[in-house]
């Protein structure tokens, strides 16, 4: 998988996906994630990249032609599978979506700031908008990196043991279940028998018997999500 990311803040982003999983993803050739500066693009030997909001209002627009230009020319070398804006008017990030992203060839991310990027960008470039969650952050490139991990950890062969991302919280609409690791029994707070007995169809059925019912008390909306 490619993914390309436009962004006023390359230092933002260069730092997340540099480490653990996402270094391996990179180090195997199985994801390659290219940060380009805006400011390549920018309108004047200034650097700029934002102005003024007609109508006036506090805050700074991200401009069409530095977007636009920077879309433009990577599109000649690249076709993207989804043009992905980063905000926190978009549809939330869930498991579902990043599976769906995950099978994705090429993926172009905009990070944006200031008050936001010009709505024509978003009418005539974005095909998909995301958001993170009901907050706001100060621009897209933390919600760029949360996305990017998302998706880097399902690409086959990026994690060790590949089951694991099956098993992960939200796959199939359930929470994870408890894990314990050495020793059994600390400060007399003991690991459940059955992880200790070595009968693999009984640990199944416990981990999943943990997994509904922590569900059940956390997130019961998940037990009847069905929709992407
Ligand atoms: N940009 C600012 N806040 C955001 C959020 N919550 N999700 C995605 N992008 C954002």
């Amino acid at each position: 998988m490619q993914i390309d990311i436009i962004t006023v803040l390359p230092e933002l982003l260069e730092s997340p996906l540099s480490h653990s999983i996402m270094k391996r993803a990179k180090d195997k050739g199985l994801l390659q994630v290219h940060i380009h500066s805006l400011r390549k693009w920018a309108v004047n030997e200034y650097g700029q990249v934002d102005d003024y909001q007609y109508g006036g209002g506090a805050g700074m627009v991200m401009m069409c032609e530095p977007l636009a230009k920077a879309i433009d020319d990577l599109q000649k070398e690249v076709t993207y599978d989804a043009i992905i804006f980063l905000t926190p008017d978009g549809k939330t990030l869930n498991q579902k979506i990043a599976n769906s992203l995950s099978l994705k060839k090429n993926l172009l991310m905009i990070c944006g700031h200031y008050k936001g990027i010009d709505e024509r960008i978003r009418e005539h470039y974005v095909t998909m908008e995301i958001s993170i969650g009901d907050y706001v952050l100060s621009g897209g490139e933390l919600a760029a990196a949360v996305l990017v991990d998302a998706l880097g950890r399902l690409l086959p062969g990026v994690l060790n043991d590949e089951t694991s991302a099956l098993t992960d919280s939200f796959q199939d609409n359930l929470l994870a279940p408890p894990v314990y690791t050495r020793p059994s029994d600390f400060r007399g707070w003991k690991v459940p028998e059955i992880l200790l007995g070595g009968d693999p169809k009984k640990i199944e059925e416990w981990r999943y018997e943990k997994a509904t019912e922590r569900t059940k008390q956390r997130r019961p909306d998940l037990l009847q999500e069905d929709e992407v």
